[in-house]
This record gives structure tokens, sequence and C-alpha cells, in this order.
């Protein structure tokens, strides 16, 4: 691929990685399957491999996904529920291949670069949500989120309801405490590991969460870090989370292995798996893999892969890192679980965009952990692709989407009676012929305005938790319509409580709840209120540029197609797509409906910040840090300061690092600008923190070290 292309290449691939890290760790709800995920992030690694000039600080391939609440980087505006603090150490990712031959390459580099005999510490991977606990004299002082791996969501308040992770560290059985060691831990240390969601547990939450007509998780990870996330902590206690720990920290531990250290922490009453085993080398390493990749289907939780440590705690500082992940460890990943099963019927279900969708009924089968049901087929084309017949025997496979699909059919096994499907021609709702969009490779039904069940959807997604969150589910809606009270978005707000009260089932408890969450919704912001319209092709990130970009609803129904165009991230589909939806008299009538009830039609005013202990301040940065140079830019924008790229008259300090460039450090003092530490720079963040707040820091300082070990 010539350089042009491969810029091109590279900016989509950065999009797409960046908008599948947020819908993961952010919104807790996948839009691509790990297999795919990775993929494309190999794919973006070997383009930049090939042109390193066109490498970012900012690229996927160089910073962990970030699980921030109210993380500006990740774009999550939503408030920031908890406290943040930055990590001791940072918390790095894992390389990972689903290929084998990676896998000795993996171990060649480590023999190579440690060149005596050593050993590996092999491990499950738990599919959870990774959690650094901090213990102080024996007892939980912090635990944190991974967040962007420099600062991360304390979540300590929750982490104390999940059952096995202790408050209090026990002394084993026949400790003898002495002057010197009085305690068995060391006083203080981290320990590292993965909070994750039982299948069982997760099957019963998700059961709950139909019947309250809540979206369920997509897997046990989201459904983990979800909960981990819960505002209300009592919650968390009925979640049924667990932890597995699998990484200890801290200053001179005496430990000369990984697995002499969890062992140790094994008996300090903490939870550590008994699932892990010293391997010699590569021939043992894949023996624990083999042994997994069956085995993983009778354990009562997701684990998608085998993880592969260097044991010897001076080899792992030998190898060291790099700015993503540990020279010392590798993950395997195994592909997704796939089952075979009989295709009984399809169904074809019109969307709120009024795309018609095959769904596979299927003989139900058990498949990671759940009994599936139901696999979507996504359109005609990959009908055709599959060359699927009803009656045959077909495999299915957990993506990122909560309906399972199918991936392949097994030709050996088609009965002779096996016949194919037709996709309908008309609207299997309302009968209007559908129109194929070629570009999409989907039908419609055109009848946007007439469909019973493209409404009903479009209502559904107007009131829904990232759209309105108004507290309805499908059902309510369906009544409503049914009853002709609503009929479009704007009906919402003329409803009485006479008018609920002759719903089925309804009371005056539940009327005065809906209405008051129909009051709640007048204060959703703009960019909310644009994604709940439902245009087509504008989900929630499109919604957020498009109100950003042009701060209010006339200005983007005024707004022509070059005009649209010149927001990020969109292209010509989406610009049409928004240009006749302003276009239609239908929808502006009901705009203007929504305006006279009160919603927002304008941008507000949102920040995200740590504290304000830098306002006013600007600051020069130059050299390395203990975090990324991009960390430390939006540690100093999270605390209310400007960063800026060179000294001059207007710079309040120069931060300097380690191999601070001589140029600004002379200019800064030719111009009288105090040069200032890492270490003075976090006390400032820290000691207004506490003038603020008369609370404990968010920031400590003490807590940044320049090293990992
Ligand atoms: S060790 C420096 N061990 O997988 C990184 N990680 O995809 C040390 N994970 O970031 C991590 N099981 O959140 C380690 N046995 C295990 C693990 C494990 C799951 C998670 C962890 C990591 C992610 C990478």
């Amino acid at each position: 691929m010539d350089k042009t292309k491969a810029n091109i290449r590279i900016s989509e691939l950065r999009d797409i990685l960046n908008e599948a890290n947020r819908r993961y760790y952010v919104d807790n709800a996948p839009t691509l399957s790990d297999y795919e995920f990775d993929m494309l992030m190999k794919e973006l690694e070997a383009l930049e491999k090939e042109y390193p000039e066109l490498r970012t600080p900012d690229s996927p391939t160089q910073r962990v996904g970030s699980d921030l609440s109210g993380d500006p980087t990740s774009e999550n505006l939503q408030k920031k529920e908890f406290e943040q603090y930055p990590h001791k150490y940072p918390m790095l990712s894992l390389g990972n291949t689903y290929d084998i031959s990676e896998v000795e390459a993996f171990a060649e580099r480590a023999a190579k670069g440690i060149g005596n005999s050593f050993t590996y510490s092999c491990e499950l991977k738990f599919d959870g949500t990774a959690i650094c606990l901090t213990y102080r004299n024996g007892k939980l002082f912090r635990a944190l989120t991974r967040g962007d791996g420099t600062i991360g969501d304390d979540v300590t308040r929750n982490v104390l309801h999940i059952s096995n992770i202790p408050q209090y560290l026990s002394v084993p059985e026949g400790f003898i405490p002495s002057q010197s060691k009085p305690n068995p831990w060391p006083e203080e240390f981290e320990i590292r590991g993965e909070i994750y969601m039982p299948w069982a547990a997760f099957d019963r939450l998700n059961e709950e969460r139909l019947k309250d007509e809540e979206q369920p998780f997509a897997n046990p990870r989201n459904a983990a870090s979800g909960s981990l996330k819960l505002i209300d902590s009592r919650m968390v206690a009925n979640r049924g989370l667990e932890c597995t720990l699998y990484h200890l920290l801290g200053e001179d531990l005496p430990f000369q292995t990984h697995d002499q250290a969890l062992s140790a922490a094994q008996t300090w009453g903490l939870p550590v798996s008994d699932k892990r085993k010293t391997c010699r080398g590569i021939d043992e390493i894949e023996d624990f893999i083999n042994y997994w990749d069956t085995e993983r289907k009778n354990l009562p939780f997701a684990t998608d892969g085998i993880v592969i440590k260097v044991n010897e705690l001076p080899y792992q500082a030998e190898l060291g890192y790099t700015a993503k992940f540990p020279r010392w460890a590798t993950a395997y990943k195994f592909k997704a679980e796939q089952a075979l099963t009989k295709l009984i019927s399809i169904d074809y279900q019109v969307g709120r965009t009024g795309a018609v969708t095959p769904v596979a009924n299927l003989e139900p089968v058990q498949l990671s952990g759940t009994i599936v049901k139901r696999a979507s087929l996504h359109n005609a084309d990959q009908m055709q692709l599959l060359d699927i017949h009803i009656g045959d025997f077909v495999y299915v496979e957990k993506g990122g989407e909560i309906i399972p699909k199918i991936t392949a059919v097994e030709l050996s096994q088609r009965p002779e009676d096996a016949h194919l499907p037709h996709f309908p021609a008309v609207c299997p709702d309302c009968g209007t012929p559908l129109v194929k969009d070629e570009q999409e490779a989907k039908s419609f039904c055109p009848n946007q305005d007439g469909c019973p069940t493209q409404i009903q959807a479009k209502l559904v997604h107007f009131l829904s938790r990232k759209a309105m969150n108004v507290i309805a589910g499908d059902a309510t809606v369906e009544q409503l319509y049914n009853k002709a009270l609503v009929w479009n978005i704007a009906d919402f707000y003329e409803l009485k409580k006479e008018h609920l009260l002759t719903l089925d089932g309804w009371k005056e408890k539940s009327a005065d709840r809906f209405l008051k969450s129909i009051q709640e919704s007048r204060n959703v912001p703009f960019e909310r209120v644009l994604y709940a319209l439902g245009i087509r092709h504008v989900g929630e990130t499109t919604a957020k540029s498009v109100a950003k970009h042009f701060g209010n609803i006339d200005a983007i129904a005024a707004a022509d197609i070059e005009q649209l165009l010149n927001v990020d991230d969109i292209g010509e589909i989406i610009a049409e797509s928004i240009y006749s939806y302003f276009r239609n008299p239908e929808n502006i009538e009901i705009i203007s409906r929504l305006k006279a009830a009160g919603l927002r039609f304008e941008i507000g005013e949102q920040k995200v910040s740590l504290s304000s202990s830098l306002e006013g301040l600007t600051i020069v940065i130059s050299g390395n840090f203990s975090i990324s140079r991009d960390q430390m830019k939006e540690l100093i924008a999270l605390n209310g300061g400007k960063n800026s790229g060179s000294v001059s008259g207007k710079t309040s300090y120069l931060l300097a690092g380690e191999k601070a460039g001589p140029e600004k450090l002379k200019k800064a003092e030719s111009l009288g600008v105090k040069v200032i530490s890492e270490k003075e720079f976090m006390a400032m963040i820290a000691v207004s923190h506490e003038a603020e707040e008369n609370s404990p820091p968010a920031v400590e300082t003490e807590n940044i070290q320049p090293t990992l070990f």
C-alpha cells in the first residue's frame, strides 16, 4: 500500500478502534467481537510499523482503552461519578495473539533477552474487568479501575461488596511475628486482578433485566464492569461478582518469583486462582493451552485465553515494558466458541429505521455458558453467501452483539428436505414493497411514517436510556400506541395522568413515576435529544459531533450537505440522511412541538475536571515523565490548567521531566519562568485538593513513582 492510501486507512482504523474501545470500556456494550477488534488492531500496528512517521502518540496502538467515568479523551461526557486517583505503577495491557507460532516467538525473544534458564507461569486469562487493590497495614486502602492506565476510578466502596475480596488480610497459621517482620505481608502493596461475573450470576442478571424490560448485557465482561460502576454500592452485593488476583506489586518485595508472590498472597486470604502452572518451555506451555482450550467449557466463568508470564521477578524487571505491554508476558487468546445446531426457521424483523433483518430460530444449544435459540443472519446477501437452507446444521458464534451470529453451514449434514428460504418482497408488518439499499446490502420498508413496527421502535428508541432516559418498557409503548395515545415522539409530552390510568395494570404510582421521568427528560442535554430523534445513521457519537459543531438545532436544520460534511467523522451517507430529515415537514412540526414542551435544543457547557488547582496557569512540558506526555497534558487539563507547546512570557511554569529540552530550559531561565519537577507538579495538584475539599487529596504525590520496579 502506498503512503497516501496507508494514511487514509490508518485514520479509518483509528476511528473504528477508538469508537470500539469507547463502546467496550465506557458503555459496556461492545460493537465488535474480540477477534474482529484484535485483527483491526493488528492491521493498524502493521501499517504503523511500515510507516513509522505516521504513528502518533494518541494512536490506539499506543494507549490502553479508557474506562474512566467522565473521561474527555474517551468522549464519554457522562458525569464523573467516581473520585479518580493516579496509579502508582501504570496499569498496562497485554500483547495478544491467536497464533501459537507467535507464542513461540515470544518465548524465543524472552529466552534471548534473559540469556539464562528460567520458567514461565501459565494462567487463565480471566474475562472480566481489571482492578487494582492497595493494601496498607493489612487493610484494603483503595480499589481503582484501570481507567486510562494512568488514572483510575476509585471503586473502593463497591469492591467492599464483593464477597471474596477481604477488607482485612488474615494471618496464616504458624506465622510467628518478630520485630523485623511484625506481619506476614508488606506494609503496603498493590495486587491486581480481574473482577468477573460467573455464568450463573450473569444468566440470572440478564433474566431479571429482560423481565424489567431493560437491555441485557452482551457478555459477562460487560456485566462485571457495568456492575462495578454502579452508583448504589449496595446493589453490587446482589450482582454475584467475584475476583481473582494475578499480579503483586510493591517496593522491595521479598519474592524471587511471581508464583511465590501469588502463593504468599493466597495465604493472606486473597483470592488467587489455583488454575496456574509453572512451565519450563514451549512444549509445556502448549500443553497447558491445549488442555484449557477444551476444559474452559466446563468452567463456571468466562476465560478468553491463557496468559504466559516470565516467572522470575528479576528477569521480568530486566525485560521491562513497552508503552503499552510488559515484554515479560503475553496472552494467547482462544477463538470464540462455536456450537453446531439445526436451523428451524427464519423470522424477518423490522427495525426502527425500517431495515429488515433475518433472524434464525435454532434448535436450542449451549454456547459459552448460555442457551442460544436465535441468531442473526444480517441480510439477504449474507444468507446467499452462506447458501443457508431451512433445516441445515449451522455454526453459531457469539460476537460483540447480544444476538449470536451464524458463521457457517455444515454442508455434510444437509438433510434431503432442506429448502431455500425466501427473503420477503414486502414488509412483514405493513405489506409495503421493500427497497434494497445497495450500499448497505439491506432491505428497507420505506413506509417510515406508517409502518407500525417502525413507529413503535422509534418511540422506544426516543425513551431509551441513552436517549431521553424515560422509565418505560416496550410493552408500555405498545399499549400507548395501540390506544392511539402516542403516534409520534412529541405526543409523549402531552400525556395526562388520566390517559396513563387507562393502560392495563397502571395505577397512580406508575403513572406518577412515568410523568416524573418525562418531566426529568426535559433536562437531557442537546446531543442526547438529537440522538433520540432517531435520524437514520445518527448514533450517539455522531449526534455528539453534530451537536458540538453546530451548537443548536436550528443551525443543523439550516445546514446544507457541504456544511454537514465539515463535521468530523461525517461522510456523505450521514450528511444526506440529516439533510433529508430536516426537509420533511412532519419532522419540523415534531421538533417545534418538542421545543414548546421545553426540551433542550442547544448545547450546554460541559466540563470534566478533577480540580481547579491549575486554573489560569499555562504550563509547558518537556522531557519524559513517569506517565506519557499525552497523559501529563490530560492531567493539566483535568486540573484546570492550559498546556502550551513553547515557552513565552505568558508561561507560568516549565514542567521538566527526564531529558528535558535544553532550549526550553534556557528560554525559561532567560524569561524568569519557574521550572518545576514532576514531583512538585503532583504536589501542586494534591495540596490544593486538600485545601479545596478538606478531604483526602484526589492525587497523592507519594503515589507517583518514576520507575516500575
Ligand atoms: S497479567 C502488565 N494475568 O487481561 C499486565 N492479566 O487483555 C499484567 N487479565 O490487562 C496483566 N487474566 O486485565 C494478567 N491471569 C492474568 C489475566 C490478566 C486477565 C487481563 C488484564 C489485562 C488484560 C489484557
